[in-house]
């Protein structure tokens, strides 16, 4: 096979990215009580220590930057913020300013996600994301950490993966609250549809009332390529494609649209959602087959291509074209920018993570020469975190931790993934080196 220079457009990218209770250790929220009861986490463990990123941030940054990493994204602890309801923590705020500061000065964009997962205890008391006041809820933390924030060049993101949050934990029961339930994991989907457009309308209003320009605004969706078990069945077809606008499209579509669609609302307009997608988030890692004749809801599924590489724990199977095919559909539909958020692999095998990455980065080499406006590429993630329901037992590090020491390596993937920031993009021996024939 012969290799050819990939190089990306000027201004493009580079970074990875991870979440607050991923890697923080000694946050408190409904994952923390999820942990403690028996079964939820495969390998037992649980996040209290995590890579104890909140005390080591400095170092975790020091090592992105000389990994070359242009742009960071990570989360913000909601329960850190405000541990009560309408009581705000000084302190934890502050604590985020350094954060970003610690960012900055390294010469790094940080792109701040107000919402990855997890939710404060006392929000559950209420109804979480069940209840018709949770987007106004949520909005009032955003209003406060945005203020606190405003003045650095931040990148936004206001929801991480909202169709991951409703599925997972409302409909198949394995993320909290352990729902299983179509018509409330719709409901959770629309509440956070809206929570993002308040987020969004929050965030407008407190850089305008400083006299600030608008920064950049973007949901994070997650997204799977659905594929037809047997492609000759229109049935399977018909679900792939189905699955396709339900879980892809509708609740983006609606950000873009300022409308609550169908299946999540009934299609009317919802102002705040005006002007509240800057640029698509998206993330990708595999592809998904589907089969009309079994009961996806029961989560049964077509056996995977024994002659896929998988992801370690999550066994996802390993699916570039899946990544054109998904950055494709998104640009054909919207022509909405496209930030790629999140793409990675959970392996110890890290000739693995190389050949994901590059494979990967070819489609999106593929999609850009075909005229899709992509802003950037993010590695998940920096370091091995806790991996949600797979605890530990899953590694997406560029960056490994030994959980016992804490102690952080960087792996011959974070050496390669420089090596495509300082070239930015693949150079033709670049991926010989590692997908040619001296790769194997
Ligand atoms: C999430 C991350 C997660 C990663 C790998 C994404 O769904 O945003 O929190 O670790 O996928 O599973």
């Amino acid at each position: 096979m012969t290799f050819h220079d990939l190089i990306f457009p000027d201004g493009f990218l580079w970074g990875s990215a991870a979440s607050a209770h991923q890697t923080e250790g000694g946050t408190y929220n409904d994952w923390t009580e999820w942990e403690k009861i028996p079964g939820r986490i495969k390998d037992g463990s649980n996040a209290s220590i995590a890579c104890d990123h909140y005390n080591r941030y400095e170092e975790d940054f020091d090592l992105a930057k000389k990994l070359g990493h242009q742009v960071h994204r990570f989360s913000i602890e909601w329960s850190r913020i405000e541990p009560s309801q309408g009581k705000w923590n000084a302190t934890e705020i502050a604590h985020y300013e350094h954060v970003v500061q610690a960012l900055v000065s390294r010469g790094i964009r940080p792109m701040v996600t107000l919402h990855h997962f997890t939710n404060p205890l006392w929000f559950w008391d209420n109804g979480g994301w069940l209840n018709a006041d949770s987007p106004h809820i949520f909005a009032g933390y955003v209003r406060k950490i945005v203020e606190a924030l405003a003045e650095y060049n931040i990148i936004w993101n206001t929801i991480n993966e909202p169709l991951v949050l409703a599925t997972l934990g409302y409909l198949f029961g394995e993320f909290p609250p352990g729902y299983r339930d179509f018509d409330k994991a719709l409901t959770v989907a629309r509440h956070l549809l809206m929570a993002h457009g308040l987020a969004a309308s929050q965030i407008c209003r407190t850089y305008e009332e400083r006299g600030l320009d608008r920064p950049e605004i973007a949901p994070v969706i997650s997204a799977t390529y659905f594929m037809p078990a047997d492609p000759s069945n229109p049935e399977d077809i018909e679900l792939a494609q189905y699955l396709d606008e339900v879980y892809n499209h509708a609740w983006i579509r609606g950000a873009i649209t300022a409308t609550l669609p169908e299946p999540i609302g009934n299609g009317s307009k919802y102002v705040p959602l005006q002007r509240s997608v800057d640029f698509i988030g998206l993330n990708y890692y595999s592809r998904m087959l589907v089969s009309s004749e079994l009961d996806f809801l029961a989560g049964e599924m077509p056996p995977k291509d024994p002659n896929l590489e998988r992801c370690e724990g999550l066994d996802w199977e390993v699916y570039p074209e899946g990544y054109y095919h998904i950055i494709k559909s998104m640009w054909e539909r919207y022509h909405t920018p496209i930030f790629l958020t999140e793409n990675g692999i959970g392996t110890l095998d890290d000739m693995l993570r190389c050949r994901y990455i590059l494979t990967h980065l070819q489609q999106v080499h593929r999609a850009i020469s075909e005229g899709v406006d992509i802003r950037g590429y993010l590695v998940w993630s920096l370091t091995d975190n806790f991996e949600w329901t797979y605890g530990f037992g899953s590694h997406f590090g560029l960056v490994a931790i030994d959980h016992q020491t804490l102690q952080r390596t960087p792996r011959e993937s974070a050496l390669m993934f420089h090596e495509i920031v300082t070239n930015n993009g693949l150079t033709a021996e670049l991926q010989e080196r590692f997908l040619g024939r001296r790769g194997r």
